[in-house]
């Protein structure tokens, strides 16, 4: 089966949303969509999910799931408000209680904040399977970058979340809490031993050094022969080395403080404070 796949590229956060449809009919899954966010203003703004929204409505297409590959720590997820307008059940890996447990401590929310993954429809194993119309997708459970990253299989496409980027651009950090570059390495290779003409849609896009163009599609034989990080039969033991020195280097991402508080709540706000307005947290000195 080849699902027809449409891209949608958020230049602000370098981030690929996608909606895969089933071939034999009109059935479609979302996956990591994007909710825009003004940091400065505290803003944010519908563009890139209404641009998915009158894609939907254009083709025709129903919704029957929103899936998320991780709780994202660079974008807002705008699942919630796709869902209100046309439906799907939201779905992410069941280890997001892990990821609920850590950062409801580091944002210090009270109990009203449950840490068991209930915000979202469907909490997928390693294994699970789903149908999005006649379209079987299969669930992957390919941790390191996040304790709970997914990779999705819908017939010949794989959506890999943040794991591997684009041959010449290489893997994800690893170090978030729950993060680990061993645990990265053997879920790449997992991912590898997908059939070699596996198409593979990632995450986010920064363009290698080089490149003109964004680009997001490649293939499990173009990874395994020329990711600058995997590729070429690379071995864990080095891998671990040259990941762990990048990783120390890297600033946090620009919107992991707003993004942590709404994707772990499946892209739903706080709760409103008395006079109905929503805030958010800066816990100091904690990331
Ligand atoms: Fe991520």
């Amino acid at each position: 089966m080849q699902p027809h796949v449409s891209a949608f590229f958020d230049e602000q956060t370098n981030t690929i949303s996608y909606v895969v449809k089933d071939p034999g009919g009109s059935a479609c899954a979302v996956i990591d969509s994007v909710l825009d966010f003004d940091y400065a203003s505290g803003r944010t703004d519908t563009r890139s999910a209404d641009a998915i929204i009158a894609h939907v409505k254009n083709e025709g297409l129903k919704v029957e799931w929103l899936l998320e590959t991780h709780v994202h720590a660079d974008h807002l997820s705008a699942a919630p408000y796709i869902q209100e307008r046309v439906g799907g059940k939201i779905g992410i890996g069941d280890q997001i209680t892990t990821v609920q447990d850590t950062f409801g401590k580091v944002f210090n929310e009270g109990t009203e904040f449950q840490r068991d993954g209930s915000q979202f429809d469907q909490l997928f194993v390693e294994g699970d399977s789903f149908a999005v119309g006649q379209l079987r997708g299969d669930v992957m459970h390919t941790p390191g970058h996040t304790p709970a990253c997914l990779t999705y299989v819908l017939g010949d496409t794989a959506f890999v979340g943040d794991t591997l980027f684009m041959p010449d651009f290489g893997t994800a950090r690893c170090d978030f809490p729950g993060g680990s570059s061993e645990m990265l390495y053997r879920s790449i290779q997992k991912i590898l031993s997908l059939p070699d003409e596996t198409r593979i849609f990632v995450g986010h896009d920064y363009k290698a050094p080089g490149r003109e163009e964004y680009a997001w599609e490649t293939t499990v034989a173009e990874q395994k022969a020329r990711n600058v990080h995997v590729g070429g039969g690379k071995d864990c033991e080095s891998f671990v080395a040259m990941r762990d020195a990048r990783d120390a280097k890297l600033p946090m991402p620009k919107l992991i403080i707003p993004s942590l508080q709404i994707n772990m709540r499946a892209g739903k706000m706080p709760p409103a404070d008395e006079h109905g307005d929503v805030m958010l947290k800066v816990p100091l000195n904690k990331l």
